[in-house]
């Protein structure tokens, strides 16, 4: 029987794994992490992250051939393949603060491998990492190898959260680099028969190991790119009295452009975009080729343009002041359908509302309050630490309170602030709402997903990103 281990038991690592575990019964799938309480919660029934569909296929085969324990070295030294997902953080200090990957976790995860494994081993980078990561790993694996052979392979995950299982049972395409010599196209091969048992031949893409690396960084700064894109063009439409919507549509019939990815918004998150841009510009920097570099910091630059011209947006229109007004803040996650709050544009815009003194009440249907409060007190790049690095219970932020609803998150408010698309927003009782809000009432839509004109004509003063404006707001130009 094949062995599969996988380091690292996150969002990337437990879907991913139960998803092999489901579709190769023949395979036996071993999860494995540092963090005691992740690996007791996938063993409950309370799973570890929210994700459509996953307690359904990890129901099927946990305790049959999908386990997840903390006996690391175990089973790192009984598999044949072993996956590594931990997490690759932006460094925060020394040489590339503030945009290289830190590999701290990934480093000691070779050193690791190579202490306690006693036979040949195909390991598989699955994490994001810099292009060459895998020379690294391979040279401390070598270097410490006991006659034990290694191959290195980069097989990097497209899955996004919100539709990670969709994605993993059907992927546009699974990506496998390696090594170009006889035991490299061997490993190749291994890994490539594990994802035949259910992905089509022609979904499996093999490269050289140095283009996987780097495919994954350029797939997530394209998608990142287009959201720039359209939310610049969002900034224009406003001042010009064009719908986003619209020109979205319009754009997006060009079969060249296509339509998928070009929803105006209040900014992307997650813990990817904009780790992997700042990767890539600092591989581009480390290169020579500052204008490469440049290009892609530009989308960040937009991405961060976007949420400070919404936080001033929601102030200016408030008569330039929201010190002591309470906002209700509808949605934490950075996307519906999920609860991960990583990079969540709703921390940075929660973050400038409190720089203007506001009291806010905050409402999410997947987010834990101990989750928000945590979010909105840590350092930036903090979140990206296994859990036992991160702070402990966080001491509060005074002026939030989290809400069990979006009735009460809106109780009294001067304003709401839309920052998840979550569906239950779409068909609030907005009547209601306005009732026992305080006048002028306003809903500030960073998602684009309530009906403009029927709230309008409830009585709210209604701002949609990238939509032609209020009347009220026209008066009131917010500044970014
Ligand atoms: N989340 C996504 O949507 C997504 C998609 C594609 C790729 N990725 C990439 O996959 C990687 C993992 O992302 P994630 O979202 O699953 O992160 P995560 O934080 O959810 O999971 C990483 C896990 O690794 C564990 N870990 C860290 N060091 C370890 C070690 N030495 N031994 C055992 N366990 C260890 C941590 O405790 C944590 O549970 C990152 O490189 C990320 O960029 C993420």
């Amino acid at each position: 029987m094949v062995k599969i281990c996988c380091i690292g038991a996150g969002y990337v690592g437990g879907p991913t794994m139960a998803v092999i575990a489901l579709n190769c019964p023949s395979i036996e799938v071993v999860v494995v992490d540092i963090s005691v309480t992740r690996i007791s919660a996938w063993n409950s029934d309370q799973l570890p992250i929210y994700e459509p569909g996953l307690n359904e296929v990890v129901k099927q085969c946990k305790g049959r051939n999908l386990f997840f324990s903390t006996d690391i070295e175990k089973h790192v030294s009984e598999a044949d393949i072993i996956f590594v997902s931990v997490n690759t953080p932006t460094k925060t200090r020394g040489l590339g603060a503030g945009k290289a990957a830190d590999l701290t976790y990934w480093e000691s995860a070779a050193r690791m491998i190579a202490d306690v494994s006693k036979s040949n081993k195909i390991v598989v980078e699955k994490s994001t990492v810099p292009v060459k990561t895998a020379e690294a790993i391979e040279r401390i694996l070598t270097h410490n190898s006991k006659g034990i052979k290694y191959q290195i392979l980069s097989n990097p995950e497209f899955l996004a959260e919100g539709t990670a299982i969709q994605d993993l049972f059907k992927p546009d395409r699974v990506l496998i680099g390696g090594r170009e010599t006889p035991d490299g196209l061997k490993a190749i091969q291994a890994l490539k028969d594990v994802y035949a048992h259910w992905v089509p031949e022609d979904r499996i893409i093999t490269t050289n190991l140095w283009s996987a690396e780097l495919s994954k960084l350029a797939a997530n700064a394209f998608l990142a790119q287009r959201i720039s894109s359209v939310n610049a063009m969002s900034a224009l439409c406003e001042a010009t009295g064009a719908d986003v919507s619209q020109v979205s549509h319009a754009v997006g019939k060009d079969s060249r452009i296509g339509p998928k990815f070009l929803n105006a918004s209040v900014g992307f998150g997650g813990s990817c975009f904009q780790k992997d841009i700042l990767n890539l510009v600092y591989i581009c920097e480390c290169n020579g080729l500052a204008e490469v570099a440049n290009y892609w910091k530009q989308v960040i630059k937009v991405n961060d343009y976007q949420k400070n011209r919404f936080v001033n947006r929601v102030v200016s229109s408030m008569f330039n002041t929201v010190a002591g007004k309470k906002i209700g803040i509808m949605g934490f996650a950075f996307k519906k359908d999920t609860g991960d709050t990583r990079e969540t544009p709703a921390i940075d815009v929660c973050k400038g509302l409190l720089g203007d003194k506001a009291r806010l009440s905050i409402y999410d249907p997947q987010v834990t309050a101990d989750q928000i409060q945590r979010d909105l007190t840590m350092n930036k790049f903090g979140w990206d630490h296994p859990i036992h690095r991160q702070p402990m219970s966080p001491t509060g932020v005074k002026q939030v309170s989290i809400a069990w609803d979006a009735y009460e998150a809106s109780k009294d408010a001067h304003a709401l602030c839309i920052l998840t698309e979550w569906d239950e927003f779409k068909t609030l009782d907005y009547r209601r709402i306005f009732d026992n809000m305080q006048k002028p009432a306003f809903v500030f839509d960073g998602r684009n997903v309530v009906n403009v004109e029927m709230l309008r004509d409830i009585g709210f003063i209604v701002y949609s990103i990238g939509k032609p404006l209020d009347p009220w707001l026209k008066n009131m130009p917010a500044v970014a």
